[in-house]
């Protein structure tokens, strides 16, 4: 394992990311910057191809960057998962979704983790990344990999370090977010670290992958119960005739004891409305009835029937009922700046406006179509002037590129679930 460290502080180390979504590609990156000459790998041909030819998918990263790694013979993508026997290091970045029922579906750790397993060999560091509940390092992939006669600790080095990536944030990526990692032995904490020290500004070292893989879900806990929280004031504020987004700008003129969130259609994407679920399945699985997640879970889930029902009542004001109304909805992405419609609370919205005969249509700078069960849509350019044309407009996502004063100016409704109108009046604007 000495050998290891020494390589990786040399810099003379073969990394290897599978998985290279939004995840996967950044890391991929900056591994590739600090010097080491990365391969990435990822069951999605389309992905290897447009990384060896130069083209970025996510918005974060440019095309440029890949270009500059690629021409540099640093970074390379394959789908074959043979290159894993070169490499020295292998972080694993797959999806980790859940099952309708809410269960964890951990189909793409485990079969990444078999195919580690074909060519694993001694000297070798593994990481997983992907968000997980408690225990599954060494529940699941630890006797995963040790079925190659290895062990850990001794053969090879196996450890869990979160991801804590946000799309579309300018200040925080891969390199100035801190790092934490638990290593399954010690040792294995130490070469982790000693990895991520070459291309991450802190890295924060804990005593287990247990404690690594609780961190990540309190984290996102945290938010998801923050948000059911300040979503479930929205909703009571809605009931008393109390403005909630004034009630929060003055909230947060405290400079302590005081985190604003804002309430919104719903929670989106990969992470807040799916997390929570890995961690209160582990604890069910333990006796344990957690209370928080669920109720969070069921406020946040509620809110795409609130924004129903706001724009059903605000049709009703304009005499006019859902069915055969032209409602067209500004922003799907599950949040501002990104491309991403996983899990997206728009999606949701407009299914139950299509269900009531609504007659739909969008626009998103990010998100071209959407083919979503149910829902087969094109996003429209908005041209001057042509809200007006419709009974209600209805802002899902605050983009930066819409022009706010113009919407505000020129529909004849508008229901504004994010406060992307705040300072705007007009009678013709509802707010959540
Ligand atoms: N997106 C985020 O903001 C974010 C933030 C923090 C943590 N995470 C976590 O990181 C993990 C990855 O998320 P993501 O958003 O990058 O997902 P993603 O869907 O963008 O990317 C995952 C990639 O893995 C590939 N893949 C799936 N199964 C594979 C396999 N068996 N072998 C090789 N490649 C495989 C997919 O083709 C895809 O390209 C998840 O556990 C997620 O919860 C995501």
């Amino acid at each position: 394992m000495e050998k290891l460290i020494d390589a990786i502080v040399r810099r003379d180390a073969r990394c290897g990311i599978i998985g290279l979504g939004y995840v996967g590609l950044p890391l991929a990156l900056e591994f590739a910057r600090a010097g080491f000459r990365t391969t990435g790998i990822d069951v999605d041909r389309a992905k290897v191809d447009a990384i060896n030819a130069g083209r970025s998918y996510i918005v974060d990263v440019d095309d440029a960057e890949i270009r500059e790694q690629v021409a540099a013979g640093r970074l390379v993508a394959t789908a074959d998962f043979a290159a894993v026997r070169d490499l020295d290091t292998v972080n694993i970045c797959v999806p980790t979704p859940l099952r309708k029922t809410k269960d964890p579906d951990l189909t793409h750790v485990v079969s990444a983790v078999n195919e580690i397993c074909r060519y694993l060999r001694r000297g070798q560091l593994v990481i997983l990344e992907s968000t997980t509940y408690p225990g599954t390092t060494e529940e699941v992939v630890q006797p995963a990999l040790e079925a190659s006669g290895l062990r850990v600790g001794t053969d090879f080095a196996l450890a869990f370090s979160p991801e804590r990536i946000d799309p579309g944030n300018a200040h925080f990526n891969t390199r100035n977010i801190p790092k934490v990692v638990g290593g399954v032995t010690p040792e294995c904490t130490r070469i982790a670290k000693t990895l991520y020290e070459q291309c991450v500004e802190r890295v924060v070292a804990v005593s287990s992958p247990r404690v690594a893989e609780m961190v990540k879900l309190l984290e996102n806990t945290f938010r998801s119960v923050n948000i059911g929280l300040v979503n479930e004031i929205a909703l009571m504020s809605h009931a008393l005739g109390i403005d909630v987004w004034e009630v929060i700008d003055a909230a947060k003129t405290k400079p302590f004891g005081f985190m604003a969130f804002y309430p919104g259609p719903g929670l989106g994407g990969h992470c807040i409305p799916i997390d929570p679920f890995y961690l209160s399945w582990k604890a069910k699985m333990n006796g344990f009835e957690p209370r928080f997640i669920e109720l969070a879970g069921h406020i946040n889930e509620g809110m795409p029937r609130f924004v129903v029902e706001k724009i059903t009542d605000a049709l009703n004001v304009h005499r006019k009922s859902v069915r055969g109304s032209h409602i067209h909805v500004l922003g799907v992405a599950y949040k501002a700046g990104v491309n991403d419609i996983r899990e997206s609370p728009a999606l949701n919205v407009m299914r139950l406006l299509q269900d009531k005969g609504a007659v739909l249509s969008y626009s998103d700078p990010y998100i071209p179509a959407i083919r979503e069960d149910g829902l087969e849509l094109d996003s429209l350019p908005l041209r001057n002037g042509w809200l007006g044309s419709v009974d209600c407009v209805v802002i899902l996502t605050n983009h930066r590129e819409f022009d706010y004063p113009a919407v505000a100016r020129d529909a004849r409704l508008v229901v504004d679930t994010r406060n992307a109108l705040a300072g705007i009046a007009g009678d013709n604007i509802v707010r959540l």
